[in-house]
């Protein structure tokens, strides 16, 4: 982390082997669609707007060029005229045919029959009742993991009604922690790390619930959820998975104001990744198993999880070196992750042994779909790189405050000329002099909001560290959050 300080005057200190792949600005990625809004991934499939051209009118060249000669009467009798005039009206009729065989063929394709349900786009169709009944029935499992989200700062539970092909919240009506359990298993969350269900009034103005019904049996889960207008309790489902996002209260009184070394527990889900016992890139806890990292620290070679060791918990570098720390079982990388431009930064890394939660080691929320965080949002980054640029990997943990920068600033002539996707997220100061830099990749950009801190974004990339107009670019989290979850639902 580069701070105005300057160079501290005590401690250790480490050659840097964080990634110095930054020579930006790459002058290539020129997104003129940056920002643009985040679409669901499911979306219903628009009708093909495909136009058939048939040629109708029959001068065509070999016509003309037909005529000519039989003007001169010496090729062409009356006969052949006629058969090759059938041939070709005929030849006509085929391509008709063929033209009419995709169009029908596009439309059955597209719609299910039996009120069927469609796979995504992909032309498959299952029942209703395998929707969401915890087996995958799509090709790609649409069927299970769109099924339940949660909402917002407040974490409202929300399910997809297939039928209404939109998202409701729940209603309070009967609702028991059972049912909470059943919710986050299926969002990934192991049950054992379950924290709360409450009920509290819905202020997203919402006039439509998903309701229990306890009638309907032994049926599974969604089975008994149906879409109601009435909601007797008022109240909706608020469901947290796991405790994340909180800091022991002795902790935060610590916090040294504008200071940069980090305090015992401060920063509990900051995580250190070591290849070989140094320090390569920075990482966040997400549950006891799995850590958020930047996808450009697992490139090849350093995709095999063999190589990577994580600690937890530990603020100084020199005394990781006499951990052992956690061994890691599986990374996974974002699928649409670009290494030139940085688009889609972001990967998993998955611990062969789950965390034991303390003070010290704890969990970073994940943000919830339909949350903004804005230039007032205070944010922090933190982290054990460089304190100047080409500077060395710092020994102990560094923390600093940065404001969110608005994507049209960043992406501006003078800042980083659109190279900024929807998918990152700039913090930072256009003055420059604090920054994330070298060795800090991976690790956690967070802010604070309804006392519960969120995870923003991931140390990505910047040109160079603290330099003016070059604030440092962070994985845009709100945008990976159900790619997360998918993967922590796959991967149990
Ligand atoms: N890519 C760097 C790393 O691997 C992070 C650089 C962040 N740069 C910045 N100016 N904020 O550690």
């Amino acid at each position: 982390m580069a701070l105005n300080s300057g160079p501290p005057a005590f401690g250790p200190y480490y050659e840097n082997h964080g990634y110095q792949l930054d020579n930006y600005p790459p002058r290539h990625l020129v997104n003129s669609n940056a920002y643009v809004p985040y679409s669901a991934p499911y979306s219903p499939s628009a009708v093909p707007q495909y136009i058939p051209r048939v040629h109708t009118h029959t001068s065509t060249p070999a016509e003309v060029h037909l005529r000519q000669k039989s003007s001169s009467g010496t090729i062409f009798t009356s006969r052949t005229k006629k058969i090759i005039c059938v041939a070709m009206s005929i030849g006509v009729i085929l391509i008709g045919a063929v033209i009419a065989a995709i169009f029908l063929w596009k439309f059955v394709k597209n719609s299910c029959p039996n009120s069927g349900i469609e796979c995504g786009t992909s032309g498959t169709c299952i029942s209703p009742a395998n929707w969401c009944d915890g087996i995958s029935h799509c090709p790609s499992g649409e069927d299970e993991n769109h099924c339940v989200r949660l909402y917002g700062p407040k974490f409202i539970l929300q399910v997809y009604s297939s039928h209404n092909k939109s998202w409701y919240p729940v209603c309070q009506d009967d609702w028991t922690d059972y049912y909470g359990k059943i919710a986050c298993k299926d969002l990934g969350y192991n049950m054992n790390n379950f924290h709360s269900c409450q009920g509290i009034t819905d202020d997203s103005g919402a006039t439509s619930y998903m309701k229990l019904n306890l009638s309907a049996g032994n049926v599974d889960f969604y089975e008994k959820l149906y879409n109601s207008n009435v909601c007797l309790s008022k109240a909706v489902v608020s469901l947290r998975c796991i405790e994340c996002g909180t800091v022991m209260k002795s902790n935060q009184l610590n916090r040294i104001v504008g200071g940069t070394n980090a305090a015992p527990g401060e920063w509990p889900w900051q995580v250190s990744l070591h290849v070989q016992g140094v320090h390569v890139c920075g990482g966040s806890i997400i549950t006891p198993e799995w850590i958020v990292t930047a996808a450009h620290c697992v490139e090849e070679p350093l995709n095999n999880p063999r190589y990577w060791t994580a600690f937890a918990g530990i603020l100084r570098q020199s005394v990781m070196f006499y951990g052992t720390g956690y061994k890691v079982q599986k990374i996974i990388s974002h699928p649409n992750y670009d290494s030139k431009t940085k688009n889609n930064d972001v990967a998993l890394m998955k611990l062969q042994t789950p965390l034991a939660f303390n003070e010290k080691i704890r969990p970073v929320c994940l943000p919830n779909p339909g949350m903004m965080f804005e230039p007032t949002q205070t944010c922090w980054i933190s982290g054990w790189g460089a304190t100047h640029e080409k500077g060395k990997t710092s020994d102990i943990l560094n923390a600093a405050m940065v404001p969110i920068i608005e994507p049209w600033k960043c992406n501006s002539r003078y800042v980083y000329n659109n190279m900024i996707t929807s998918s990152m997220i700039c913090a930072g100061f256009l003055r420059g002099k604090i920054d994330s830099c070298q060795g800090d990749s991976g690790g956690p950009l967070v802010t604070e909001k309804n006392s519960v801190w969120w995870l923003v974004g991931d140390t990505s990339w910047g040109s160079g560290c603290a330099k003016i107009n070059r604030p440092g670019v962070y994985g845009n989290l709100t945008v990976f959050t159900d790619w997360i979850y998918q993967q922590m639902q796959a991967n149990r």
